[in-house]
């Protein structure tokens, strides 16, 4: 595990695009694809943005660019809380990515549908077994998370069975905090991955992070502990200010 901590959130977005960008180059060089599974909330949104912009958009052969999200709230692709509708406005509808290549969670369905939906649509571009439990056959190229400031990732909340799911690719939960229905990548996927990337910004999660890095492990109060490096690499890429409360930087 890797922790990298910059100045500020233009840094981090900058940095962050470029190692989506050369992590795509290098994928599709040795695969001819690059899986991503990107991250919801409001810190990837510039990310995603820059990724759009002439100086990176023109690096990614987006043909060749298989794009999931880490979770989905239950809501219409319209609905202000979507994440697909944040990406589809910041990223989707200015680069040339085909549609086929597009995995929305379909947030407008029944979240048991759109569940069984995904984890087939999963299963398709990676194989495996989403329900027997092995995890994918190959994982993604890349997962981006965020992490919010009770330390929960993509839709894994204190609590709740899916942070310690050990079998299914995918799951719907009821959570209570934000009181709506959230579909969401399962730790099975996310450590399969062969590169996953935190992205913190703010002081509002500088002791939920501290608590995730360096507090005791307890995956069922702060999630994203459960996110482990298996094969791949994690990185933690985080600014100043969200960093504020580690003690052991200098250790990572
Ligand atoms: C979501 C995300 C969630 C998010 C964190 C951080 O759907 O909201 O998947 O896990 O990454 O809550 O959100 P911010 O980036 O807005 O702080």
């Amino acid at each position: 595990m890797s922790l990298q901590v910059v100045s500020g959130l233009d840094q981090l977005v900058t940095i962050a695009a470029d190692r989506v960008v050369e992590l795509a180059a290098k994928a599709i060089a040795e695969n001819g694809r690059f899986t991503i599974a990107l991250a919801g909330g409001s810190t990837p949104k510039p990310i995603y943005e820059k990724l759009a912009s002439e100086e990176c958009a023109r690096r990614v052969d987006w043909a060749r660019v298989q794009i999931f999200w880490g979770d989905e709230r239950c809501v219409p692709p319209e609905d202000p809380q979507s994440n697909y509708r944040m990406t589809r406005e910041a990223l989707l509808d200015r680069v040339p990515i085909p549609a086929l290549n597009v995995h929305r969670i379909h947030g407008e369905q029944d979240p048991k549908d759109a569940a069984e939906t995904y984890a087939s649509e999963l299963q398709a571009v990676f194989g495996g077994d989403a329900e027997k439990g092995d995890p994918p056959a190959e994982g993604f190229d890349l997962i981006l998370l965020g992490m919010g400031d009770n330390g929960h990732t993509a839709s894994l909340f204190p609590g709740l069975a899916a942070v310690l799911e050990q079998r299914k690719w995918v799951m719907v939960q009821y959570v209570e905090v934000v009181a709506m229905w959230r579909i969401t990548l399962t730790p099975v996927v996310i450590n399969a991955a062969r590169n996953v990337t935190f992205l913190v910004s703010g002081a509002g999660k500088a002791e939920g992070l501290r608590e995730v890095l360096e507090g005791a492990y307890q995956p069922e109060v702060l999630p994203a502990q459960v996110i482990k490096r298996r094969n791949g690499q994690l990185t933690w890429l985080v600014d100043r200010p969200a960093a504020g409360q580690l003690k052991n930087v200098d250790l990572y």
